[in-house]
């Protein structure tokens, strides 16, 4: 790892309490960067900010409310004097372990997906760009999944966002390239993170078929970490990534070629 690559750049990442964001804050903090820990799950946050160390710091948020994304950002601008990258990351997973489909999906579940999964991906984007240096240091990580691009017989309500969050991508990356801001997508494969965590420790069985499905289907000997994501995004946000832009990046061990 060059620990030094991101040295003095003013990052924001939303969603960061556990799982994928938590890790990210923490390679960050690593490699330099002052970040500001973004979460609706305040005292993660500020958890993860204080194993991160350097100046990292945590504030509340709740991306699907465009008030609290502004605030949000204020509030790290303020301390930053203003932004280099950030990583928006957050979702609301609930929906990953319904089993519906397009004829029995509920609506407020799809709803609810949307305002947090894209929408709030859309209020986050809008939020940071006016304060992003515009220079060729500036970077946008959004995290989608290869739920966006894969077969997805279940859970359409995810896999729509997601391939949302790629269409948001590819708009700013076209959009703002030219004033020196990059855009990408991480796309992780399964990972066991907050959320689907708890779902799986609730019940054993469905976490064996799961965990043996997964296996089956990587050409790998283990599952993905959240440290496997966080060294991609981190280097999509340094300048060794600064040819990467309008990119979905898959981060899973070859599940989904
Ligand atoms: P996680 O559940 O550990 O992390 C999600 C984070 O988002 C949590 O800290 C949570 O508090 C925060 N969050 C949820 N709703 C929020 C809101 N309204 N405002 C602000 N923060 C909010 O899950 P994980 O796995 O680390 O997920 C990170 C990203 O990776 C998500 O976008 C997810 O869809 C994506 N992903 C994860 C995969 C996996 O297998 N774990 C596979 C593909 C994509």
């Amino acid at each position: 790892m060059n620990s030094n690559r991101l040295t003095g750049r003013r990052i924001i990442v939303f969603g960061c309490a556990t799982g994928i964001g938590a890790a990210t804050v923490k390679r960050l903090a690593q490699e330099g960067a002052r970040v500001c820990a973004a979460d609706i799950n305040i005292d993660g946050a500020t958890q993860v900010a204080a194993e991160a160390g350097g100046e990292t710091f945590a504030v509340h948020v709740d991306i699907a409310d465009e008030g609290s994304v502004q605030k949000a950002v204020e509030a790290a601008v303020e301390r930053l004097g203003g932004l280099d990258g950030a990583h928006i990351n957050a979702a609301d997973l609930r929906v990953i372990m319904e089993d519906s489909d397009a004829l029995t999906v509920d609506l407020a579940v799809f709803d609810r997906t949307v305002a947090v999964n894209l929408r709030g991906h859309l209020l986050c984007t809008r939020a940071v760009l006016p304060h992003l240096t515009m220079n060729e240091t500036s970077a946008i990580v959004y995290t989608s999944s290869g739920s966006a691009h894969g077969a997805e017989p279940v859970r359409p309500s995810y896999a729509m966002t997601k391939a949302g969050v790629n269409a948001l991508m590819r708009h700013v990356a076209s959009r703002w390239g030219r004033e020196g801001v990059t855009a990408n997508v991480l796309a992780p494969g399964f990972t066991i993170t907050g959320e689907m965590k708890k779902f799986m420790d609730a019940d054993p069985g469905v976490a064996k078929q799961w965990e043996e499905q997964f296996m089956t289907e990587t050409p790998h000997t283990r599952l993905g970490q959240s440290e496997d994501h966080a060294a991609v995004v981190a280097l999509l946000l340094s300048d060794d990534g600064r040819w990467i832009n309008g990119s979905i990046v898959d981060v899973n061990g070859g599940s989904l070629m």
